[in-house]
């Protein structure tokens, strides 16, 4: 059974990635619902914490629901990593602190932090050593495949980061040069944690899209756990899909539209409860989007729902939706998915 810390997980857990401007407390709330196993807040810029800015402060929210959560910082100056640690002793109360050492955004990995960190391991074990010595919550890392395909050091990390005290490590299986592009490559995840010298549980990500994708990972590549990014948004449900095929291997029925957009109206007013009217309509735009994906001739009704200005306009559309595209049900789902994975 995967352990972290003292917090105990289910076999095969299946976890929510970190995602920026996705992984908020209404999104969680929705991953959570479906059974999502660890979830992890937005990264958290340790300077803008440090600063006081309210956007930082702000994604330190966590409510008792969603446990287990982690919450995610990055940064590339020591000490100002140790303060955010200690902030976050002393203002918030996750369950795990996780340190991003994979982000591949320019002007963070260029900058040292994130991925950039590959390329500095003397700097990546000052900062997560003085993280460990510092935080009271167990500290945990995400990283990638190393900088380049010339330079993939994930295994030198892994041990690396093992060593100063971090108790568990996710692997996207891609570089950073690689972004988001191409496959993720798991063969390497597998070989960090068949490695004799990992003792520490490796967390497999990277294009998880699927069920029987899901199984294959934790079959061939032996990881403690899986964790899902991309593909929950818009389809938080895929926790409950995962889950079902893990433990009975058989295939969960999709949620027809029906059932979609009373998700989708949930979803929504989480958002409304936690954000101001406005931003909470806004930032649903990204998952509305693909709640509805597949539904023929939707163009024109997409476009009304990702412009509307208020909740109201939105639950019209929402009702809207239920009444003319209701007959698509779950196996119109489930044949769309088959075909697409
Ligand atoms: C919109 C978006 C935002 C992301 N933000 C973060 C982040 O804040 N922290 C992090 O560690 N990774 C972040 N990632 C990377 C994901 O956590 C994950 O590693 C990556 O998407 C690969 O997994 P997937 O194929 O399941 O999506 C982000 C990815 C996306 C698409």
């Amino acid at each position: 059974m995967l352990k972290i810390g003292e917090l105990e997980f289910c076999d095969k857990p299946v976890f929510l990635a970190p995602m920026e401007d996705v992984t908020d407390p209404s999104f969680r709330y929705m991953c959570k619902k479906f059974g999502a196993d660890l979830m992890f807040t937005e990264f958290i810029s340790v300077d803008g914490l440090i600063r006081d800015a309210k956007k930082s402060l702000k994604k330190l929210d966590i409510f008792d629901y969603e446990r287990p959560v982690g919450i995610q910082i990055y940064g590339h100056i020591p000490e100002a990593m140790e303060q955010a640690s200690l902030m976050i002793n002393k203002n918030a109360n996750p369950d795990l602190l996780d340190i991003n050492y994979g982000c591949p955004v320019k002007k963070i990995a260029t900058r040292g932090a994130g991925a950039g960190m590959m390329r500095n391991l003397a700097l990546m074990k000052e900062i997560t050593e003085k993280v460990v010595k510092s935080s009271k919550f167990p500290v945990t890392a995400k990283t990638r495949l190393g900088w380049d395909s010339e330079s993939l050091n994930v295994e030198e990390v892994a041990l690396l980061l093992q060593d100063c005290g971090i108790q568990a490590i996710t692997i996207h299986g891609r570089s950073r040069v690689q972004m988001y592009k191409g496959e993720a490559d798991w063969n390497l995840i597998g070989k960090v944690k068949n490695n004799q010298n990992i003792k520490i549980p490796i967390i497999g990500n990277g294009d998880i899209t699927s069920a029987k994708n899901a199984e294959e990972k934790f079959n061939k590549y032996g990881v403690d756990a899986i964790m899902i990014g991309r593909a929950a948004i818009g389809k938080p449900w895929i926790f409950a899909e995962v889950k079902h095929f893990l433990n009975t291997r058989k295939h969960l029925a999709s949620p027809g539209v029906v059932e979609r957009v009373e998700y989708a109206k949930e979803h929504l007013q989480k958002s409304l409860d936690y954000k101001e009217n406005k931003r909470g309509v806004y930032e649903m735009r990204r998952h509305f989007a693909l709640y509805f994906k597949a539904i023929p001739d939707f163009r024109d009704t997409k476009i009304k729902l990702l412009s509307a200005q208020t909740s109201e306009e939105i639950l019209e559309i929402l009702n809207f939706i239920q009444e003319k595209y209701g007959k698509y049900d779950s196996n119109f789902f489930e044949d769309y998915e088959n075909n697409e994975n």
